[in-house]
């Protein structure tokens, strides 16, 4: 591969460049070919609409359903007695659905929920821990055009509140509690909190999974497995004929503000995309056992423990609990247990297993695996290498996949099921046919090679989000006003002089911890919730496993005093507002925080401070520089300690 000039830089396979070229230069063409691969019950009228930019419309007039495509079109073929769904519990129980098996539940949950009125449109909120119930009850909205909106088990009840409000849930699933490192998560009491706090909720359908008691509303609250009593098992749920661009599901993100934002997907681009995403990058195959160890409380777990896998038909596995519970060797255990071939992680679970030691990977047979892959977070290449090398013993590629809850799937990614190109430890390599991404400078113009800029995608992608819901604009200054004309993902990328990608990190507000995103602005507005905090910075400090971690700088209100009881309080703040995930490394109190004359917090300089960098960047316009010598000496001595 020698040096190419700007304008040509790529790798040239055949095939690869093939697809990429034919995709972007004749779109509608391309897709139109390739959305055939799925069933549909009307093909569109029109590939792509795009007179509302940037509300792209793709596949328009076309009728399709979710739940058709990942289990009636298989149930017709011999793969209705193939495991569709291998569920390991965190207690070792195993619970094995064929295609059949799942099919026969999501027709009955689909009854169950027209049953309580649900109809096409309306939300549906699931708040439920990783176990079978959770795929079944997406299943069973997706087939009768209710909209799920899935919230990560676990969110603190301020949390699942704030969801349910914004998208105006009419019905609330969870369960009576979840297990996490042998403990009960009680998710009813937490349930319970946010519903205090809703309009929208009419029912709470219950799960049966920890055991606890919970308070049931008479009236309100159904436990499941009675609900389920009356519902035959041959009941049969015509599935909607819905429009393509009829919303699947809402899942909220982390932004840059305090709230976070509803994103939500189409049936037909979305489906279409998470189909081949999954197909070029990992190849799967009907002798292939996937695992893909996301919460489906993420965009991953919905893409790619969901609706991708039982697309393809393949064999999808999904466990309940913490992956190093209760030795550092559970995930490989179960790689082994069940023969996975194609195993999906994280590059936070990739250090944490690295840390513990090669001899817990050693102790068990993983000669199943042929394809590894890597999502969440730029993964560092001493991960790489462990990764390779370690697990999948120098055989399996890495397939490290960027993309967003906003992208649907799959954007930049090697591709297994194309040409594999020669793969760079940490690099996602190149686009995939469809993607037209770019590096491109603060003004716009292609980033030079190996220069930092902002990655952009230049083109709509079946897959893209249809918007922020409720809110348009939001939508539009987010993701198109940045570079205008061009989708803006929020992340600094370069390419080498081969072309390809290496995401550099989020180049706004938001923070990657363990793959999770996480807005600083959502943390501070937590802690000034508090009576004694006055002011609120939270930046990210690099951490050697989960990539990075939120640490706040605190001002206290007068009359307030520092102590080791206010920092529990407002860690624990924290978590009742957002999340145990979300807590900070470490809270700082500071007398001030370095801003300029006009009033402005300055963030980079307190991130160059955390990092320990000697230049702090621009700190001409400082309104006190006394700020600053404090910060440096508070986060010294956190160090030296
Ligand atoms: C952000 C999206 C994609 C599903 C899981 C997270 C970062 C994601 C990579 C990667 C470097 C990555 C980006 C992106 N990111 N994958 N392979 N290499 N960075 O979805 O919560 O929507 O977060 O995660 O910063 O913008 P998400």
């Amino acid at each position: 591969m020698g040096v190419l000039p700007v304008e040509q830089r790529k790798v040239l396979t055949t095939r690869l460049e093939e697809l990429r070229t034919k995709a972007l230069e004749n779109p509608e063409e391309f897709w139109d070919e390739h959305a055939r691969a799925l069933e549909w019950f009307r093909i569109w009228d029109k590939v792509l609409d795009d007179s509302q930019k940037p509300f792209y419309r793709w596949f328009v007039g076309g009728k399709i359903n979710a739940s058709y495509n990942a289990l009636d079109r298989h149930v017709r073929t011999w793969r209705k007695n193939k495991v569709a769904l291998v569920w390991e519990g965190e207690d070792g129980e195993v619970r094995k659905y064929t295609y059949r098996d799942l099919y026969v539940e999501v027709n009955r949950v689909a009854a169950l929920l027209k049953n309580f009125g649900v109809k096409p449109g309306d939300r549906i909120a699931l708040y439920l821990p990783m176990i079978p119930e959770l795929p079944i009850f997406m299943l069973a909205a997706a087939r009768i055009g209710a909209v799920h909106t899935v919230v990560f088990s676990g969110f603190s009840s301020d949390s699942l509140a704030r969801r349910i409000n914004d998208s105006r849930a009419k019905l609330l699933v969870t369960a009576d509690g979840g297990f996490r490192r042998g403990k009960v998560v009680p998710l009813k009491e937490i349930a319970d909190k946010a519903l205090e706090q809703t309009f929208s909720v009419e029912n709470v359908i219950v799960v049966k999974r920890a055991g606890v008691n919970v308070n049931m509303v008479e009236g309100r609250d159904f436990w499941f497995h009675t609900l389920m009593e009356g519902i035959s098992r041959s009941a049969y749920v015509e599935p909607e004929k819905l429009d393509a661009n009829h919303p699947l599901f809402i899942l909220y993100t982390s932004g840059t503000t305090g709230a976070p934002k509803g994103i939500y997907h189409s049936t037909g681009g979305y489906l279409v995309w998470v189909y081949w995403t999954l197909k070029w990058a990992f190849n799967p195959n009907d002798e292939d056992v996937w695992w893909c160890t996301a919460d489906i409380g993420w965009i991953t777990g919905h893409s790619y423990v969901v609706y991708g896998p039982l697309m393809h038909g393949l064999t999808t596995v999904m466990y309940e609990g913490a992956p190093d519970y209760p030795a550092p060797d559970r995930t490989w255990s179960i790689i082994e247990k069940h023969g996975v071939t194609a195993f999906y992680t994280s590059p936070t679970a990739i250090r944490m297993f690295m840390r513990y030691g090669n001899h817990w990977v050693e102790m068990h047979d993983l000669s199943s695996l042929r394809i590894l892959g890597s999502v969440g977070e730029p993964i560092n290449p001493e991960a790489w290498e462990w990764y390779f090398k370690v697990v999948g013993k120098g055989k399996c590629p890495i397939i490290d996949t960027w993309w967003q809850t906003e992208t649907g799937g799959f954007m930049i990614a090697p591709t297994a099921g194309i040409d594999l190109v020669p793969l760079k430890p940490g690099s996602c390599t190149l686009p995939l046919p469809g993607v037209d991404a770019e590096v491109l400078t603060e003004d716009g113009a292609v980033a030079p090679p190996n220069t930092q800029g902002y990655l952009v995608v230049r083109k709509p992608w079946p897959g893209m989000l249809l918007g922020v819901w409720g809110d348009p604009n939001r939508y539009i200054e987010t993701y198109w006003s940045r570079l205008p004309g061009f989708y803006y993902p929020g992340d600094y990328a370069m390419r080498d002089e081969d072309g390809y990608f290496w995401v550099l990190g989020r180049a706004d507000e938001v923070l990657k911890v363990a793959a999770h995103r996480i807005g600083t602005m959502e943390l501070e507005s937590a802690l000034v919730s508090h009576p004694a905090v006055a002011e609120a910075a939270v930046v990210g400090k690099p951490d050697p496993i989960k990539g990075e971690v939120p640490v706040a700088f605190v001002v206290l209100r007068e009359g307030f005093t520092p102590s080791v009881k206010l920092e529990e309080e407002l860690m624990n703040l924290v978590s009742e507002t957002i999340g145990p995930i979300a807590k900070p490394a470490n809270i700082f109190f500071v007398r001030k925080l370095p801003k300029t004359r006009s009033g402005k917090i300055m963030r980079s300089v307190i991130r160059a401070i955390v990092k320990g960098e000697q230049n702090l960047g621009d700190v001409t316009t400082i309104e006190d520089p006394s700020a600053i010598e404090e910060l440096k000496m508070i986060v010294g001595n956190s160090r030296s300690q």
